[in-house]
């Protein structure tokens, strides 16, 4: 077989059904929404993400069409890419999966950044990344869509994914919803499409926080 290995234990198979997506799969799923991959701004959660097979090849096709479009624009390629990385989101129940999806998908963020980039590279918005992805990639339970402690139990906190959208410029949104709220303005008996921050059913007032930056001090508002 190639590839990495598709499990890390019995224990972890038998406790939390771990057994990883190779590659192949990964592709050929991600061929069955291409168009969706390929937007640069499309939203994509996965509830039971791992280490990030999925999420992984998905910031990789957007960031190869950021690339395609605005390559010869610095500034245009790094407020786009970060556009990109804004939109993926994961939970998993386990510390250490978390920790490598997000470790994994800023490696592949900041390879492509500095590649396109070169001397014109911010370590500021490498901290804006990096804080983008701490606050999508969280630690819960998909199924309580509760945060879970360091065994993996409940904790009493929500889960809350922040919404990421550009409204003028520069300026970036954060709009702070709790998951299960996402899910309930998202239920099919409600009409719902299935995206994740459905605007026109998350009227003003609904979200638990907003904030407003430059997108590369994002991570000011903590
Ligand atoms: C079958 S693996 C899939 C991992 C990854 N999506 C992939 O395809 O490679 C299932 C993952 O779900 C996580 N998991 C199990 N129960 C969960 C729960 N209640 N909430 C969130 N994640 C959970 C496990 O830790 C594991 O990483």
């Amino acid at each position: 077989m190639t590839g990495k290995s598709q499990t890390k234990s019995k224990e972890r198979v038998r406790e939390h059904g771990e057994v990883f997506t190779a590659e192949r799969e990964v592709k050929a799923m991600c061929d069955l929404v291409k168009d969706e991959t390929e937007r640069i701004d499309s939203r994509f959660l996965e509830p039971a993400c791992g280490d990030g097979n999925f999420l992984a090849e998905i910031l990789t096709r957007k960031l190869a069409v950021v690339r395609k479009k605005y390559g010869k624009s610095p500034l245009d390629y790094e407020k786009n890419a970060v556009l990109a990385a804004s939109s993926i989101y994961g939970v998993d129940i386990l510390q250490d999966n978390v920790d490598a999806c997000r470790k994994r998908m800023f490696e592949i963020w900041n390879k492509e950044y500095s590649a396109v980039c070169k001397k014109e590279c911010s370590d500021q918005t490498r901290d804006a990344v990096r804080f983008i992805l701490s606050r999508n990639i969280v630690c819960g339970n998909a199924l309580t869509l509760k945060c879970v402690d360091e065994n993996g139990n409940d904790t009493d906190e929500p889960i809350v994914f922040s919404e990421w959208s550009f409204i003028t410029g520069s300026s970036m949104q954060r709009c702070d919803y709790t998951f299960e709220e996402l899910l309930a303005d998202n239920a099919p008996d409600k009409g719902g499409q299935q995206s994740l921050f459905n605007q026109e059913k998350n009227p003003e007032g609904k979200f638990l926080k907003r904030y407003i930056s430059h997108y590369r001090r994002v991570q000011e508002n903590d």
